[in-house]
């Protein structure tokens, strides 16, 4: 049966079927074009294009098309493989199918029903990784970490301060999906782009696909695939924040640091240096990801040059989805069992913190709450560190009489030398967001409860 009837002489050539054929990669929609259709021969069945016999037929048929997998590429891509599947099991009634419904509307409906519930398994799977990351956080809220600034040490947290920080970050991600698939609204009916002549009922088709919305133009129905930007730009904020992750964790477990401590479960040896242990697990991650940012680029390239309406360019949008979908999921898997591989090393983190003088802003802030003006307490410190760095003392040692002699300072304003411990410095970050341990308990409490009801809300509402 020929797809298009009697417009043309020649066949068309093989390459053009080859090249411009979608089935190898759309029959993941094989589902949702069978859900789509079901819902639209309901609609023609009450606008009497068929009977309720038909109906009943074609209803039968479709449990012997859910068993075929086996496509042409004569029929161009899913939607007319199942339509000359529909022929072939009820007949005529097959041929009906197309009667207000466009390949234009079905594929847009389809594709948006799959991102719909993909960005649902995504959100599940943020939701699991932030209660891993509370988890942790809790275990770890009280212990000493070391806070970079351009990658050199900066000032002491804690490493539950240093994972919240992560949560928020997903959390975020998290909000931002379920932003973008509440708002994908329903196409079916628009048409070919110009919409319907019969009297259908596209408030139906859209609450009983369970859309929460429909789209109010047809133009823009068939033409708009905005709702794939935003899915994968989503998905490219997770890919950003998980590379990030992975990126701290290769450098803080690298050897000359040694701050993390990754377990054997997830590490890798060498073929030829006895002693490796190579982070692999996050390396792969931070490159795998990279395929998700580059999708971003081609979907957008891909819908900046469009004329309106619809356009073949679209079906290329469906391999970009579909792999950094893929992607993404396993990634997430993945990522969510090797935070519970992630020990910190104490010892080390103290060490570090004392040798880089991590405490320094406290102490400028101590002689700034005593009268001196922060610029001038800044000054002071930084001069008391260069001291320390040229005689090798560390700040924390009994360095007072030495720096008395040499440091008017102290005498003229008949002040201190403090002495700040990192846990005391960490205590003292008491400011909303801190990272006294305080503080973060407070926070991760306050998650807890808000992860909980979240959870709660879209198992109603989703
Ligand atoms: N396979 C096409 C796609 O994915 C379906 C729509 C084709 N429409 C058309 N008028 N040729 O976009």
């Amino acid at each position: 049966m020929k797809k298009w009837s009697g417009r043309f002489k020649k066949k068309g050539s093989r390459y053009l079927y080859s090249y411009t054929s979608s089935i190898y990669f759309d029959s993941f929609l094989f589902r949702y074009d069978i859900i789509c259709t079901l819902i639209h021969i309901n609609m023609l069945l009450k606008l009497r294009i068929i009977n309720k016999k038909d109906f009943k037929i074609v209803k039968k048929s479709i449990f012997f098309i859910y068993k075929k997998n086996k496509f042409k590429e004569i029929f161009e891509d899913i939607h007319l493989n199942l339509e000359s599947l529909f022929i072939k099991y009820t007949g005529n009634i097959g041929n009906k199918i197309r009667t207000s419904r466009s390949r234009n509307d079905l594929v847009n409906t389809d594709l948006r029903m799959w991102v719909i519930d993909r960005g649902k398994i995504i959100a599940s799977k943020i939701i699991s990784l932030l209660k891993i990351l509370l988890l942790n956080s809790k275990k770890n809220y009280k212990k000493v970490f070391v806070g970079f600034t351009h990658f050199q040490v900066a000032q002491p947290i804690t490493f539950g301060h240093y994972l919240m920080s992560y949560y928020e970050m997903f959390k975020r991600d998290l909000n931002k999906m379920l932003f973008f698939i509440k708002n994908i609204s329903c196409p079916l009916g628009s048409c070919a782009l110009s919409g319907s002549n019969y009297r259908i009922d596209r408030n139906l088709y859209s609450k009983k696909l369970e859309f929460k919305k429909l789209n109010k133009n047809s133009i823009d129905g068939v033409s708009d695939r905005d709702y794939i930007l935003d899915i994968i730009y989503v998905f490219s904020l997770i890919s950003i924040h998980i590379s990030k992750f992975s990126e701290d964790i290769i450098n803080y477990s690298n050897n000359c640091l040694n701050i993390i401590i990754l377990g054997d479960e997830i590490c890798t040896g060498s073929s030829i240096m006895p002693q490796k242990k190579n982070p692999d697990i996050f390396e792969v991650m931070r490159s795998k990801i990279g395929v998700i940012i580059g999708n971003l680029n081609s979907i957008i390239i891909i819908l900046k040059s469009q004329t309106l309406s619809y356009n073949k360019d679209n079906q290329e949008d469906k391999k970009i989805i579909f792999e950094s979908y893929m992607v993404i999921k396993d990634t997430l898997d993945i990522f969510i069992k090797t935070i519970n591989k992630i020990k910190v090393n104490k010892k080390k983190c103290t060490k570090i913190l004392y040798k880089n003088f991590s405490t320094a802003t406290d102490i400028a802030d101590y002689f700034t709450k005593n009268n001196i003006p922060f610029k001038i307490s800044h000054e002071m410190v930084s001069k008391i560190i260069f001291f320390c760095i040229k005689n090798k003392l560390s700040i924390n040692n009994n360095i007072k009489e030495k720096i008395y002699k040499k440091f008017s300072f102290f005498k003229k304003n008949k002040i201190n030398f403090p002495k700040i411990s990192v846990k005391k410095s960490i205590k003292s970050k008491i400011s909303l967001g801190g990272t006294s341990p305080k503080r973060v308990k407070k926070n991760i409490i306050e998650e807890k409860k808000y992860l909980n009801e979240k959870i709660n809300f879209l198992n109603k509402n989703f």
